[in-house]
C-alpha cells in the first residue's frame, strides 16, 4: 500500500570530518538502497578541532560549495557527530516501558553525565529486557552538548538546508552495516572508525550498538610523527602519508607509520579488553575498520596481530545499487573507507511534516 501521507522524504547525508566534509544521497528502492549522490570537499585543519567547529563561517562556505557543486535539490539533511561532546554509557535502571523512560530520563540520566543535564539533549535506547529478575533493564544513554549540536545546525541552516537529525558517527555506522554486513544473531562486531583527528569504537551486538568509546588519535598522528621524524612541513608529510609524494630514500616514513599504527592498535585492544571485562562470556569476532585512516599501509595488519581479531575494511557500498554510468567502480573502490557514517546517515527517513 502507498499511502501518500506516508511518504518518507528523500534526505542528504553529510558528515562533517575534522579533514572533509563528505555526502551521500540514496534512494529507497524495492530491492534495497540506490547510490544518487557522492561528495567529499577538504577542510583546512582549524576548521574542526576535536569534533567542535571553530571556523562556521568556512564550514558553511565548504558545506554550501558542496551543495551546488553536486545539484542536491533535497531540503533535509542529516548529520553526525563524534568525539568528546559525546557521551554514550550502558547504564542499568529499574524496569519500565519505553514511555516510562521518556517520561523520567532526565532525572534518572543526570547521575551519569559529567554536564549539567540542561547542557545536553539525551537520547536512549533501552537494550532488553530484565534477564536477571532483578527488576532492572540495561539502556543505551546517549547525551550530546546542545552549544555543539547547535553548530552544527546552523552551519546547515546557513547553508541552505534543514536540518532533520544531528546523529553520533557509531550509530550511523551500525546502520551502515545493518545493510552491508548484517550480523548474526548472538554475533559481536567491533567497529574502528580511524578519523583525521578521532577513533571511534564500538561493538555491535545482533545489529545493536552495546559499547561505545572515542579516542583523541587518528591519521592526524601519523602525519604529525612523519613531519617530526623527518623534519619537514605537516603538508608534506601529509603528502607522502598519502602516497602523493615520494619519501626517497630515508626509512623514517615506515617507522613512523609503524610507531602510531602501534599506539593506535594497542588503544584499540584496550578498549575492547574493557569491553569484554565488562561483559562475561562474550567475545569480538571481528573487526570491521572504517576511516581515511584506515587506509595506512600496514595498519590492518598490525592491529590484526595485536588484536588477534580477524579485521576486514568495510566497504560502505557493498550492497548499494550503483549506476556504472554515474559512479566509476575504481573510484568507489579508493574512497569506500571515507563514506562509512555517509551512508549510514543517507539511511534515515522521516515522515512529511
Ligand atoms: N591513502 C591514505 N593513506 C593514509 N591515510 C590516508 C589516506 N587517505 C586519507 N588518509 C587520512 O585519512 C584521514 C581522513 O579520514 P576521514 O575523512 O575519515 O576523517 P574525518 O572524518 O575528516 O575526521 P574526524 O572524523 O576525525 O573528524 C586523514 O588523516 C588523511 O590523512
Ligand atoms: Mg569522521
Amino acid at each position: 500500500m502507498n499511502l501518500p501521507f506516508l511518504k518518507k522524504k528523500d534526505v542528504a547525508a553529510f558528515d562533517i570530518g575534522s579533514s572533509s566534509i563528505k555526502l551521500v544521497q540514496m534512494n529507497q528502492t524495492k530491492k534495497g538502497w540506490e547510490l544518487v549522490k557522492l561528495g567529499m570537499a577538504e577542510l583546512p585543519p582549524e576548521a574542526i578541532v576535536d569534533g567542535s567547529i571553530i571556523d562556521a563561517m568556512t564550514v558553511t562556505n565548504t558545506l554550501r560549495d558542496l551543495i551546488k557543486a553536486h545539484g542536491v535539490k533535497v531540503k533535509d539533511a542529516v548529520s553526525s557527530l563524534t568525539g568528546h561532546s559525546v557521551i554514550i554509557k550502558k547504564v542499568s535502571f529499574p524496569a519500565m516501558t519505553e514511555d516510562e523512560l521518556a517520561e523520567s530520563i532526565q532525572w534518572e540520566a543526570e547521575q551519569y553525565i559529567p554536564f549539567p543535564i540542561t547542557d545536553v539533549n539525551i537520547d536512549f535506547q533501552i537494550l532488553g529486557a530484565d534477564t536477571e529478575g532483578r527488576g532492572q533493564m540495561d539502556v543505551m544513554l546517549v547525551a550530546v552538548k546542545k552549544d555543539v549540536i547547535n553548530d552544527y545546525t546552523n552551519v546547515i541552516k546557513e547553508a541552505g538546508l534543514n536540518p532533520v537529525v544531528i546523529d553520533v558517527d557509531s550509530f550511523a555506522l551500525e546502520n551502515m552495516m545493518e545493510i552491508n554486513y548484517p550480523v548474526a544473531p548472538g554475533e559481536n562486531i567491533a567497529m574502528v572508525n580511524i578519523g583525521a583527528s578521532i577513533t571511534s569504537i564500538s561493538v555491535i551486538l545482533g545489529g545493536l550498538t552495546i559499547f561505545t568509546r572515542s579516542i583523541p588519535m587518528g591519521g592526524n598522528q601519523f602525519t604529525e610523527e612523519i613531519q617530526r621524524q623527518m623534519n619537514i612541513s605537516f603538508k608534506d608529510a601529509e603528502e607522502m602519508k598519502v602516497g602523493k609524494k615520494a619519501p626517497g630514500a630515508d626509512a623514517s616514513l615506515p617507522a613512523a607509520i609503524e610507531t602510531i599504527s602501534t599506539n593506535l592498535a594497542f588503544e584499540v585492544k584496550r578498549s575492547l579488553d574493557f569491553f569484554l571485562g565488562g561483559s562475561q562470556g562474550s567475545y569480538v569476532n571481528k573487526i570491521y575498520l572504517s576511516g581515511g585512516g584506515s587506509k595506512v599501509t600496514g595498519l590492518q595488519n598490525l592491529m590484526q596481530e595485536k588484536t588477534t581479531i580477524p579485521i576486514e575494511i568495510a566497504n560502505p557500498f557493498k550492497n548499494l545499487e550503483v549506476n556504472a554510468k554515474t559512479f566509476d567502480k575504481e573510484t568507489l573502490k579508493e574512497q569506500a573507507p571515507f563514506f562509512g557514517v555517509a551512508v549510514g546517515l543517507a539511511t534515515r527517513r522521516f515522515a512529511d511534516r
